[in-house]
């Protein structure tokens, strides 16, 4: 570590990033310059043990070999980018053929460019299906920040402000199955035409917050009852993290149409065969499939995963450092921990003991982030070993015990 971080040439970057580039969500000042394995080198030399997968977008962590293999077979070739709903390439039909492996029978695949796409098209394929009627979502969910994902998200209210909003009905995100609402959805269907459900199962940005099984169920079933797509949000939780390819299989239940992204590196919109768009051109992108590397290390991606059992050690290190992290609770302003799997939650009491600890945490050398109002994230890549998360585990406790 430099005698203070940030070094130099971290610093340089940061000004002129602050100068001419909007000042978006950056949470520390880290530059990344590489990283192995679970490991992240600034441009200084600093590493970080990384707890955050870059949002769970790095599963494989870096410069993982099957990653590095792809990313050479394709450094001498001068059509990596092209336009992908337009034209074929052999990297979409590998990449869609192995998605579908990982999704529900019978599901087809529509890629594009974001999480935030892959909602928006989700909603899209529901209101073609359904009519311009209002959706429902949930208090505290994130789908995105394109103005029709947007209006389902409310996590945070920086997100909305004067931003309008199509139709919506907001309901509690029940994580109790006790909870008195549990069930509220279905006389809310009973009384209202509605274009869709949208929810996820494991909330993201709104806390690591993890559905109750009922709720979940009750969702499914008032759904199916009353002919309404569900579509399940699986950009943050989906592709191992959770300990399943999906957090929904948790649940036992299977979503009308899904949206993914991050883990999977490309953006992409599943649905049940019978939902599609009848008229051909009603969703598409210039970059929706167009990047053939993002498309061939997706799917060497999935490969891996499963060749070296990913969603086992998700569970595993998961359920470690869950263990860990209980230890805790109930100590210098630690509430509560939760997850699945991979996807951890530590709870604090106020707000600003959790960005304090964060920030420490980063000077100390571990990577974490905020999620909700007050909880840390952790979700670090799915190839993290028991040593790494004993080293983690370790920092926590040294910046955690401290005032
Ligand atoms: C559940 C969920 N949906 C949608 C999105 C939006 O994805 P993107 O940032 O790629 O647009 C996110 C991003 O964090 C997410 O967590």
């Amino acid at each position: 570590m430099t005698a203070k971080i940030p070094g130099p040439n971290a610093r340089k970057i940061i000004s002129r990033m602050r100068r001419y580039a909007y000042d978006s969500t950056f949470m520390y000042p880290l530059v990344i310059a590489n990283g192995h394995d679970c490991t992240i080198e600034d441009l200084d030399g600093n590493r970080f043990l990384d707890f955050t997968s870059n949002i769970g977008a790095c599963p494989l962590g870096y410069s993982h070999p099957d990653v590095l293999e792809v990313l050479a077979e394709y450094s001498t070739s001068g059509t990596h980018k092209i336009a992908g709903q337009d034209f074929y390439s052999k990297e979409h039909a590998e990449f869609v053929v192995e998605l579908a492996s990982i999704l529900p029978r019978r599901f087809k695949v529509f890629l594009i460019n974001s999480g935030a796409e892959a909602v928006e098209n989700a909603i899209k394929i529901a209101y073609r299906r359904m009519g311009p009627l209002p959706g429902v979502s949930c208090h505290g969910a994130f789908h995105g920040r394109t103005l029709g994902a947007l209006t389902f998200t409310s996590s945070k209210p920086v997100h909305k402000y004067n931003f309008p909003e199509l139709p919506v009905i907001r309901i509690k995100f029940c994580t109790s199955d006790s909870d008195a609402e549990v069930d509220a959805v279905e006389p809310l269907l009973k009384e209202n035409k509605v274009a869709f459900i949208l929810t996820e199962t494991v909330q993201g940005e709104g806390g690591y917050n993890v559905a109750s099984k009922k709720f979940i169920g009750a969702l499914r079933r008032s759904a199916t009852k009353y002919g309404v797509p569900l579509i399940l949000d699986e950009v943050q939780s989906g592709v191992g993290h959770t300990g399943r390819w999906w957090a929904f299989e948790h649940y036992g239940v299977e979503p009308d149409i899904m949206s993914a992204a991050k883990a999977l590196q490309v953006g992409a919109t599943a649905y049940r065969r019978e939902l599609e768009p009848r008229d051909r051109s009603a969703l598409s992108s210039t970059w929706g499939g167009g990047s053939r590397i993002d498309m061939a290390v997706g799917a060497r991606t999935i490969r891996v995963i499963r060749r070296d059992r990913l969603l086992d050690n998700a569970t595993r290190m998961g359920g470690i450092l869950r263990k860990g992290l209980r230890e805790f609770v109930g100590k210098k302003g630690v509430s509560d921990v939760r997850g699945l799997g991979l996807m951890i939650g530590l709870e604090f009491e106020t707000r600003q003991r959790r960005e304090k600890k964060i920030a420490e945490l980063f000077r100390a050398g571990l990577l974490t982030l905020g999620a909700g109002q007050k909880a840390l994230r952790i979700i670090p890549p799915l190839v993290i070993t028991r040593e790494e998360v004993e080293q983690g585990l370790e920092i926590l406790s040294s910046v955690l015990s401290r005032n």
